[in-house]
């Protein structure tokens, strides 16, 4: 079979430009498909994201792209000039297109509250059709990501619709999170040159004065997938569906769930180079000494028999630690225990964690705030791993805690109930402890159960073992979205 021209869209690619698990899944991906024989397929890939301001200072060697230096594209209220700068994904040679255009990406953040954010997106889904037709480079697959590159599918049928270049083209759109549409008053649309489209967009939406650029992609892609297997079905429901469950329900056929990847490469604690003592299942002292150098950076006393639980997150209402307020406590001030957070979002959350940290100062620990390195210390350095998300469309984290000797405690939601299984003692199987209901009771009986299966430490070394040799390499998943663009090929 001939290798496919495959292009990625997305906002966010690890190292480059990363808030969460979306960089990371592009460069896993965008690495196994563009890997070659007989390592990998081998497909011709290119990944396009906008050249951030943090992007652009940072040391990332690119170039100017001859054939997309200065292009032009017209809105119906400005013209925004644009030009290509090619990088390479580190560890593979998949090319990298940065769409640099700093009056709409020159921002302190990736993301804003600007009035020209759906511009901004907008922008990079006709940046990539212009960057593909002055390369005379026809994607056999266009697989956009979330909201911000949504909208590419329509303008493909729309703007674009005249160019035989783009006559084989498919769409997918891959939905890492529901939560974020990409919602704007309908007055935008003549901002991004869609102000004659209407009757392409969902119509519930427009009566509102709105629409959505997500809303938009599942109308007009050709296929959609989501992130794991339990997520694609919850989506469907009105409670996880977050009032896109009708319309997804109606394209049911269409939508296949695949489990994120992980990069090994990036994530292994046999030679990860952010950390300074390696381990694996074999040989897993190196943990031991991760444990100690974690709790003296985060400056808390050592005791090998004191679990310490980790947290790496976006603190957001998604994540579910509204449910520590009633659990967390109790075990602080009972268990020895210690509690490592890496997080930054919501003031709330960050507020919760600095109190935990002031009441129980030699228990707890906060880094607020985005760090890269501290991740994969909390990671390697814990004994527990603490994850009690509302909903998760996969996760990468627990997947990674599963691969550092980490057990996860999860709730068993999206890609947490297709990743974690449950630890039994008396089977000595599973790899981490799952609860079903969104209450503190049920997170403080998970909890509990830790605690108890702690005290156990032949069993805990097994469970620890189970975890690390789990494989949800890209070798494994990458296949599978492989399927799917050929399925749409065919
Ligand atoms: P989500 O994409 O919903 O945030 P995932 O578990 O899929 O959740 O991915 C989160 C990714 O972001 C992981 O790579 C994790 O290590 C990283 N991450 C999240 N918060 C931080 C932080 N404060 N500092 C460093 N890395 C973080
Ligand atoms: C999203 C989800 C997370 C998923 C990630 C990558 O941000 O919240 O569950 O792992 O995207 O797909």
């Amino acid at each position: 079979m001939r290798p496919l021209r495959i292009c990625l869209a997305a906002s966010e690619l690890a190292p480059f430009a990363k808030t969460g698990g979306l960089a990371d899944v592009l460069t896993g991906l965008g690495r196994w498909l563009g890997r070659k024989p007989p390592e990998g397929p081998g497909h011709d890939v290119r990944i396009f994201v906008p050249f951030y301001k943090r992007i652009a200072e940072s040391k990332v060697k690119t170039e100017p792209l001859k054939a997309a230096q200065t292009v032009d594209v017209r809105f119906p209220q400005r013209t925004i000039r644009f030009g290509i700068r090619t990088g390479k994904l580190p560890q593979s040679d998949v090319p990298v297109h940065f769409v640099d255009c700093p009056e709409l990406y020159n921002r302190a953040g990736l993301y804003t509250e600007d009035g020209d954010e759906s511009l901004r997106f907008a922008m990079l889904c006709r940046a990539v059709l212009e960057t593909c037709q002055r390369l005379q480079w026809a994607p056999d697959i266009v697989n956009c990501n979330d909201w911000h590159t949504a909208l590419l599918p329509l303008y493909l049928r729309t703007t674009y619709a005249w160019d035989r270049l783009f006559a084989g083209t498919k769409t997918v759109l891959t939905i890492h999170n529901i939560g974020y549409q990409g919602s704007f008053p309908d007055s935008h649309l003549d901002t991004i040159g869609l102000g004659d489209q209407r009757a392409h967009l969902h119509h519930g939406e427009l009566r509102e004065g709105r629409f959505s650029f997500l809303k938009t992609g599942v109308l007009h892609s050709n296929r959609l997938s989501t992130v794991s297997k339990t997520y694609a079905k919850e989506i469907q429901t009105a409670e996880f569906g977050m009032g896109m469950d009708e319309l997804l329900r109606t394209r049911s056929q269409d939508l296949v769930g695949i489990v994120n990847g992980v990069d090994y490469g990036d994530w292994n604690p046999a030679n990860d180079p952010l950390i300074p003592h390696h381990f694996t299942a074999d040989d897993p002292s190196g943990k031991q000494k991760m444990k100690a150098a974690l709790l003296q950076r985060m400056q808390l006393p050592y005791d090998p028999r004191a679990p310490v639980f980790g947290v790496v997150s976006r603190l957001t209402a998604q994540k579910g630690f509204e449910l520590f307020a009633d659990s967390i406590p109790v075990f602080l001030q009972r268990e020895d225990m210690r509690l490592c957070v890496l997080g930054s979002g919501e003031e709330k959350h960050e507020q919760y964690f600095q109190w935990l940290r002031d009441t129980w100062p030699k228990k707890v620990a906060i880094y607020r705030g985005f760090q890269e390195e501290l991740a994969h210390w909390i990671e390697a350095g814990s004994d527990v791993f603490l994850m009690p998300s509302r909903f998760e469309p996969c996760g990468l984290n627990q997947m990674y805690s599963l691969r550092y000797g980490t057990p996860p405690v999860v709730r068993r939601t999206g890609g947490l109930a297709d990743t974690v299984e449950p630890w039994d003692p008396a089977t000595r199987t599973g790899t981490g402890f799952l609860f079903d209901q969104f209450s503190s009771h049920a997170l403080a009986g998970a909890l509990d159960w830790v605690f108890r299966n702690w005290r156990d430490q032949q069993g805990w070394k097994q469970l620890v073992k189970n975890g690390m040799s789990r494989d949800f390499s890209w070798d494994r998943q990458g296949p599978e979205y492989e399927a799917l663009y050929r399925s749409l090929l065919r």
